[in-house]
């Protein structure tokens, strides 16, 4: 919860941030600048809150966690340690000793071994999509609260699709493979503009959505299939099934999770269904391609051409010779195939999202630190009450974690019950729950005896005090 004055620095930081991350010519990108214009709004003057038992707040940053994520934890005032790489677990577990954050991108594997040395940790931060690296179960037994950035590349991998629709309609790839090895191959046959073309979303999530916009100013007819009803953005229309949308589109391109459901969901059925020489785009998840049953539809020439960048199984890091049959069965017959464009998982992996994922995970830890709120917690449940006033005075916020059993909050409402109770809200998840609570009248010096009941009420996770 920030002063004026503290808004002032966060929002100087926040724009410094920006430029720091910006393309060359220093243009701030959506979800960037829109991202830090609601988080500036979110943040209207409200009454300055400090942590009662923490002290300064120390964050450990490791694996190169972008600048932007720096810039704002500094402007906070936080103790900064900063590492380019990942540590091993020695020095993992020296270190989350004593720290109130920990940052992380996907290399730092934080299990129950590494976090049952944390004494301080209230919150993670992956500053990527993914959190299996963290023991999201035993953090939340322990009261340490999750934050990840899923959406903060959307833009990044709906600008891949509308690349590859052009190159692939245009043959871009093997062109430009056959000029590589000197040879020159002047052809229009099966080559098209993508004006008029039809595009058939599957999934219109972030991903999609946004492909549906810039897809149809490019003179695309938009059509969408999502087991959710979505309005549509500009006159995209969904249809109703996927069938139908397989009869209609000449580019078939999937945005959906990796589920049980989305499992193969092109197949050969499917490929069947689908227009003549068609195209498929798959930069999801690869399970929801059956490549074999792609790699036959292509060789009867069903399908036109197809551009992947996800796969079901992926090599763990960079290097030559790693994408081969012994990773995938069918990796050489797919790498043979004409008009074929292969992309290493690169779909959201851009300047801008790496910088925007900077941005968001960091103001998610400051606002959970600082305020409490929990928003977004990807292992936690998600709680949050609006700013204290800045005339709020001997006003405290209760945050207290404890375990989902009946009673508790009798016995907490018993603790609090001597003051007044301006706003209380409560939500639980598999066995934890979270509490939040605004009480007023207040004297400093109960402030003690109160955080030191709810310490020793039974069932009692993490007890913080921020006044
Ligand atoms: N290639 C990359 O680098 C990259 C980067 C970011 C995200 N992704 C992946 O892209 C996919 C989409 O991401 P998003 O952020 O748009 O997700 P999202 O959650 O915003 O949207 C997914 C949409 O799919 C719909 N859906 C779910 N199951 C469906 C089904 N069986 N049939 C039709 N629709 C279904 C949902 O209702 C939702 O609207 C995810 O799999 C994500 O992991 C890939």
């Amino acid at each position: 919860m920030a002063s004026p004055q503290q808004i002032n620095n966060l929002q100087q930081h926040f724009q410094s941030a920006v430029a720091l991350s910006g393309s060359p010519n220093a243009v701030s990108t959506s979800p960037t600048q829109s991202y830090l214009a609601q988080r500036i709004n979110s943040m209207k003057p409200a009454k300055p809150l400090k942590p009662f038992s923490t002290g300064d707040i120390k964050i450990l940053l490791l694996e190169n966690v972008n600048q932007t994520a720096i810039e704002i934890f500094s402007g906070q005032g936080y103790q900064v340690e900063f590492y380019k790489s990942s540590l091993g677990d020695e020095e993992l577990i020296e270190k989350i000793q004593e720290v109130h954050a920990i940052g992380i991108r996907s290399k730092t594997k934080l299990s129950e071994k590494i976090l049952k040395h944390a004494k301080n940790l209230v919150v993670i931060g992956c500053f990527c999509i993914g959190t299996n690296q963290v023991d999201l179960e035993f953090a939340a037994k322990s009261g340490i609260a999750v934050f990840n950035s899923p959406f903060s590349n959307s833009r990044s991998v709906a600008e891949l699709v509308i690349a590859e629709i052009i190159t692939l309609a245009r043959q871009l790839g093997d062109r430009s493979i056959e000029l590589h090895t000197g040879t020159w191959n002047k052809v229009s046959a099966k080559c098209w503009e993508i004006r008029g073309k039809t595009l058939g979303i599957v999934g219109y999530g972030h991903i999609g959505a946004q492909l549906s916009v810039l897809a149809e100013s490019m003179g695309m007819n938009v059509i969408y299939y999502d087991v959710n009803m979505i309005m549509s953005l500009g006159t995209a229309k969904q249809v109703n099934t996927l069938d139908e949308l397989l009869g209609k589109a000449d580019f078939v391109t999937l945005h959906v999770p990796e589920t049980p459901e989305t499992a193969n969901l092109l197949s050969t059925p499917q490929f069947a269904a689908m227009k003549d020489g068609s195209y498929v785009i798959n930069a999801s998840r690869g399970t929801v391609v059956d490549i074999q049953a792609l790699v036959e539809a292509m060789k009867v020439g069903k399908i036109a051409g197809a551009a992947l960048d996800v796969y079901p199984n992926e090599p763990a890091k960079n290097g030559a010779g790693l994408f081969s049959n012994e990773l995938n069965p069918w990796i050489s017959e797919l790498t043979s195939l004409r008009n074929v464009i292969l992309t290493p998982h690169i779909g959201g992996s851009t300047e801008e999202a790496q910088s925007a994922i900077g941005i968001e995970v960091a103001s998610a830890l400051v606002k959970y630190v600082n305020e409490g709120s929990s928003s977004g917690a990807v292992n936690f449940p998600e709680v949050s009450l609006r700013a204290l006033d800045l005339d709020q005075n001997n006003s405290v916020r209760v945050l207290y974690v404890h375990q989902n059993v009946p009673g508790v909050l009798k016995t907490v409402n018993n603790v609090l019950g001597n003051h007044n109770i301006e706003k209380q809200f409560s939500d639980s998840r598999g066995d934890i729950a979270y509490l939040m609570a605004d009480i007023s009248q207040v004297d400093s010096a109960d402030i003690k005896s109160l955080y030191e009941q709810l310490e020793n009420t039974p069932y009692k996770i993490v007890t913080r005090l921020l006044y």
